[in-house]
């Protein structure tokens, strides 16, 4: 059955229409620094979700925060119409860190526009995902022709800890036949891409200790291992030396199509001059689909302060990402039993798990998917979408998939490879934006068109 519903024509002036307030909404969103990380302020977590929960009730969607023990989530729903099916639309509405504000050029919660692009935490990862669902539904207005489930989580970027709780909770509000995760890349300016496939992640610390408190470095160094340069020894084992992951029994897979430019992977990385890469294979499949591990902090005494003393204990943040089909249990107890065996001089060492999140694979083939690659190439003039892989992870995705192997699973998203998602600057495209906000309401057309509900 076919469902009446707007023409690609009026869908383009409706989505024209329409920028104008999302855009202004997306930077009230931007406003509110809602960071799900432990140590910070939740109540801005809070209130970001009620601005979610707001912007959906304007879409006459019927509309519940929830939450499971962690930060809250926003569910909206508007049934389908008969024969439709239903179409689950994701993002996230939690940010990073905005880490050390020097390096910004302009605040980081007060969106300012520079060069075509919208800067500010969040201005990408995620809150343009959020507002590309918002754009395509306020396009249609009621002639919607499918149902859709929004959910917006409240604790992405914080490893979704009770998440899998939270979907079991309300297993039937989003059960859907289509699922829609705006929370990607495109693979450059000008040229959109699906993701079919993501790395998982886990994180944890490692500490070492060698001493019972801190004493001379010139009494005692020579012939006692300070837990620093202990712990440098540890870490300079999870590497060969070419650079690849040493930590036994992880998956590594090459299924890369594409190829990344070096040079491009230079500059979008800002790989500074004589700085090789690291690892071997095709660059795609060294940031798609082989792990990496890689050291986020160290707490040590700050070099300004530091005494002429052996450091008794130090600790690292260890994110290991995981290939697709690795297993995020398998690969913490693969790396905790790394850790413990390579630990130099019989230093004592302690892992404590932080968070993590599985993998996915995803095939992109069927009438969902041809229905995807359709809408983008209107959206982006007969550019065709790339498959891509991202090096990231999205722990919701795997979830799903367990819990609905049916529905299709559609990764789109507004960044660019110059959002500079999690570091200082991160800012949004706006033309490309605008692009995915019409690419979404077209793909919910097509989708109406391709298939009914698969129950
Ligand atoms: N939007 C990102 C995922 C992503 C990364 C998309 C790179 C495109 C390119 C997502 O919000 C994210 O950063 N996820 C976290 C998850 C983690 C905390 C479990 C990540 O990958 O660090
Ligand atoms: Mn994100």
């Amino acid at each position: 059955m076919t469902i009446p519903t707007l023409t690609e024509a009026e869908l383009r002036a409706a989505v024209e229409r329409e920028l104008p307030g999302v855009r202004a909404d997306l930077e009230r969103l931007v406003r509110i620094p809602g960071i799900a990380f432990d140590g910070f302020d939740h109540s801005h977590v809070e209130r970001s979700a009620e601005a979610v929960a707001e912007l959906l009730r304007g879409c006459n969607l019927d509309v519940r925060i929830v939450r499971s023990g962690g930060q809250p989530a926003v569910i909206g729903k508007r049934p389908a119409p008969p024969g439709a099916p239903t179409v689950l639309l994701y993002a996230h509405h939690d940010v990073q860190p905005v880490g050390d504000r020097a390096l910004w050029e302009s605040e980081p919660f007060e969106p300012v526009e520079r060069d075509g692009r919208l800067y500010g935490r969040g201005a990408a990862d995620d809150k343009a995902g959020i507002m590309a669902h918002v754009a395509a539904l306020r396009a249609f207005g009621d002639a919607l022709p499918v149902g859709v489930v929004l959910f917006i989580e409240g604790e992405e970027e914080y490893g979704s800890d009770s998440l899998e709780r939270l979907l079991a909770e309300h297993r039937d509000e989003i059960a859907s036949d289509v699922i829609v995760i705006a929370d990607s890349t495109n693979w450059d300016v000008g040229v959109p891409a699906l993701t079919t496939s993501l790395r998982g992640i886990v994180n944890c610390f490692v500490e070492v200790r060698t001493l019972g408190q801190a004493v001379h470095s010139g009494m005692f160094g020579g012939a006692v291992p300070d837990a620093l340069t202990t712990l440098a020894r540890l870490i300079a084992t999870l590497h060969d030396d070419a650079g690849n992951v040493a930590v036994a029994g992880l998956v590594a897979r090459e299924t890369a199509t594409v190829d990344y430019p070096e040079d491009r992977l230079r500059a979008e990385a800002g790989l500074a001059d004589g700085v090789s890469f690291i690892g071997s294979g095709r660059l795609t499949d060294r940031i798609w689909s082989k792990p990496a591990l890689d050291v986020l902090g160290i707490d040590a005494p700050p070099t300004n302060e530091a005494p002429n003393a052996l450091v008794p204990t130090a600790k690292a943040k260890l994110s290991l990402r995981l290939a697709p089909g690795d297993d995020r249990k398998r690969a913490y107890a693969a790396l905790t039993a790394h850790l413990e065996k390579n630990v130099p001089w019989g230093a004592q060492v302690t892992v404590t798990f932080e968070h993590d999140g599985d993998p996915c694979v995803i095939d992109a083939s069927g009438p969902m998917f041809d229905a995807a690659r359709a809408a983008f190439r209107s959206a982006w003039d007969g550019t065709d979408p790339v498959d891509i892989g991202i090096g990231g992870s999205i722990p919701f995705i795997a979830t799903f998939q367990e819990m609905f192997p049916q529905a299709a699973i559609l990764v789109t998203g507004v960044e660019d490879p110059h959002a500079r998602a999690h570091g200082p600057n991160e800012s949004l495209h706006l033309g490309e934006f605008a692009r995915a906000c019409l690419a979404e309401a077209l793909l919910l057309a097509n989708v109406a068109r391709a298939g009914g509900s698969a129950d």
